[in-house]
């Protein structure tokens, strides 16, 4: 279960205000007690939608069909309602231009292979058959949120555990977790690419061979810092090839605000991050192949 409790809580003392254009985009939780791929989450006081039965019931309901499903078989469909179809109609609205002005080349071309329909939510099992015939990845549904190290290491083998709910439909534009858009404008998308599909795989190995705790942590930093946050420069301009980053309109656009740090494993494997704001800090890579090898020579030792 994600507890998002003490993070609003925060907030709330400091006196600062939601944001209304953010995507939560932590892979995974803290708590290693009682959190396994079939947790279901239970909604905190504070999340936009606990408050509506309907959606609470659907987001169990989605839930669900993750805990029975089987890796291999084919992905149920989500029984998404015409107001979360429209959630989706607002996001992309607000996602096409930003991309077309702050996403880098491979991920422009990766979303071309996808060709998402502006007015629907994709289906899980859609974004993978053509993603899998890319890239080899495989897409599963999972509850909710899952361990770091389970969320990590099934990269190794080439599976990218998904959420299949929608943010509900009263914030279309801010999720205080990570939801199918993430996962499917974001990660789908990457995995959609050969050679970030591939740096995938090479964190899913690298996180086999950890055995401490630090080693863990510091590869989740690299991950966030890169796949979910990553920028490099492309023309001399600024360009998002993270998920996290991909995935909100509103971060694209603020991200050359951000401190840009140069891409150096060692400084991002001690900086700590807050998934529930904007990223203050994010690191640039000089080009595409610049941060692909740069990973590459890392992971691979
Ligand atoms: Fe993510």
């Amino acid at each position: 279960m994600l507890d998002i409790s003490d993070d609003i809580m925060t907030r709330r003392e400091s006196n600062q205000p939601l944001l209304s254009d953010h995507v939560d985009t932590r892979p995974v939780i803290a708590d290693e007690e009682i959190a396994d791929r079939n947790t279901i989450v239970q909604l905190d006081p504070d999340h936009p939608g606990f408050r509506d039965p309907e959606y609470r019931a659907r987001r169990n309901q989605i839930a669900q069909l993750a805990v029975n499903y089987t890796p291999g078989d084919e992905i149920p469909d989500a029984p998404y309602t015409r107001e979360e179809h429209e959630v989706w109609r607002t996001i992309w609205a607000a996602l096409q231009p930003a991309h077309q002005k702050y996403a880098c080349a491979e991920y422009v071309a990766a979303l071309k292979r996808l060709s998402f329909a502006p007015d629907r939510i994709p289906q899980l099992r859609e974004v993978n058959e053509k993603v899998q015939a890319i890239s080899g990845f495989r897409l599963e549904p999972v509850a909710g949120l899952v361990q770091p190290r389970v969320f990590l290491e099934n990269l190794a083998n080439g599976v990218f555990l998904c959420t299949q709910y929608i943010r509900h439909h009263s914030t279309p534009l801010y999720t205080p977790e990570p939801d199918v858009v993430h996962e499917i404008v974001g990660h789908g998308v990457t995995l959609a690419s050969e050679q970030l599909a591939e740096l995938n795989r090479m964190f899913g190995r690298a996180v086999k061979q950890t055995t401490q705790p630090e080693a863990l942590e510091q590869l989740s930093r690299i991950y966030w810092f890169t796949i979910e946050f990553g920028v490099l420069r492309e023309n001399g301009e600024v360009k998002a090839y993270g998920t996290g980053l991909l995935s909100s309109a509103g971060e694209l656009k603020e991200m050359r605000e951000a401190n840009l740090r140069p891409l150096d494993l060692d400084a991002i494997s001690h900086q700590e991050y807050d998934p529930t704001h904007y990223q203050p800090v994010l690191f640039c890579a000089a080009s595409f192949e610049g941060m692909y090898q740069t990973l590459r020579d890392f992971l691979v030792r």
